[in-house]
């Protein structure tokens, strides 16, 4: 009977694997100032998704402090060559792409002399103001693209008949726009919104049906370089604790944009390892123990911040210790050090970081020692 479940389990897990390799990746590619474009972007995703064939992933060019963009995580050059298919959506400024989204396509000059792009579907949907030039601005995106050699996926009329045309629509041949600023209804209007939906299952169709027909030739970092860092977990004999519940009125963690944010203390299936104050019962090696504590506590936070792929850890940014020392103790570097060489023996390079320590004379809940952390993530 155990045999017969392992079995299954293992053919599920295969069999979803294999749905989820088939299925078409396509980036949702934007900037926002306001989140018109964003609106239309969960649209445009939306009808990616829509027929099971396609995963969408929405991501921006640079990262922003407004409220409902802030937690969109920023793109890098090098992954476009990744996706199987993009949608680009950006503002509408003067008649063209925002600058925003014309400088990080700027920094595509390499994937360009490689030609990384060439034969990948890509569409285009913009949120306009009042919609002056919106196909011009559309159009000069196109310049763009298919400077790169890619497939323009275009609307046509599909749709067409189930517009509302009562009132000013955003509609356009080349791809779906918002009229922002012609606010008599909520915008995007609902003939926007399926615009929008209808656009992304076009651009899934186009993509699964190109899915690996064009050259992809250069890597994306991830491709080249990375190790995978639980195969480093798993050979260090490293088992990541249960993440610790939060004593207070805070998050064990806050993303924000690409970087993510995590304090934990020595705190081990629920009690603190070594409490105390250093020179005062408490030995450097007993501290640098908590130290270990706190720093695994840290770890299995971002674990859950990445969703459970610890390879999406761009860079470890910023450590900070604080140690409950008396006041004439110098050596917190030593004990810090044992946060920092974890990190750098799981993540190689990724994990070289900046560093502060310091002493208190407490520290909350009576744990030796809290780490501050600030990783970069995908
Ligand atoms: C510098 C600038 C130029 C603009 N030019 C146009 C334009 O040519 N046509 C238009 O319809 N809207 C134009 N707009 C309005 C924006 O496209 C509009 O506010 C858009 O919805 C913003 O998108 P967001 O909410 O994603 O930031 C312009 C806005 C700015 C700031």
């Amino acid at each position: 009977m155990k045999l017969y479940s392992t079995i299954c389990l293992v053919l599920t897990i295969f069999f979803v694997s294999n749905i989820q390799a088939q299925k078409a990746k396509i980036l949702v590619l934007i900037h926002s100032d306001n989140g018109g474009t964003y609106k239309l972007a969960k649209e445009i995703a939306t009808g990616i998704e829509a027929k099971g064939e396609a995963n969408a992933y929405i991501k921006q060019v640079k990262a922003s402090e407004h409220p409902i963009l802030k937690s969109i995580p920023v793109a890098e050059v090098e992954e476009l060559t990744s996706y199987d298919g993009i949608a680009f959506g950006s503002p509408i400024y003067f008649g063209n792409m925002s600058t925003a989204m014309s400088e990080f396509l700027a920094k595509t000059v390499n994937l360009w002399s490689n030609h990384a792009l060439e034969g990948m579907p890509a569409t285009v949907f913009m949120s306009a103001g009042s919609g002056a030039g919106k196909e011009l601005a559309i159009q000069s995106f196109w310049n763009s693209l298919s400077v790169h050699g890619m497939i323009l996926v275009s609307n046509g009329m599909r749709g067409y008949e189930s517009v509302d045309k009562t009132i000013p629509q955003g509609n356009t041949v080349l791809g779906t726009t918002s009229l922002a600023s012609l606010n008599n209804v909520e915008r995007p209007s609902q003939s926007e919104r399926l615009l929008a939906r209808l656009q992304g299952q076009k651009i899934a169709k186009v993509a699964l049906a190109l899915k690996g027909t064009f050259s992809q030739k250069r890597p994306s970092k991830k491709d080249s370089s990375q190790t995978d860092v639980h195969a480093v977990l798993k050979a260090k004999q490293i088992e990541l604790p249960k993440v610790p519940e939060p004593a207070g009125n805070y998050q064990p963690f806050v993303r924000t944009g690409n970087l993510v944010f995590i304090n934990q203390v020595a705190l081990k299936n629920g009690k603190i390892v070594h409490p105390g104050k250093l020179g005062k019962g408490l030995t450097e090696e007993q501290v640098q123990e908590a130290t270990r504590v706190a720093i695994l506590n840290v770890l299995s936070v971002l674990k859950d911040a990445v969703d459970g792929d610890l390879n999406r850890v761009k860079k470890c940014v910023q450590l900070t210790g604080i140690f409950n020392t008396k006041d004439d103790y110098t050596q917190h570097a030593a004990l810090m050090n044992v946060a920092s060489n974890l990190l750098v023996d799981i993540f190689g390079e990724k994990g070289r970081h900046a560093r502060a320590t310091y002493g208190a004379s407490s520290i909350p809940v009576n744990s030796s020692v809290e780490i501050q952390a600030v990783f970069e993530i995908e």
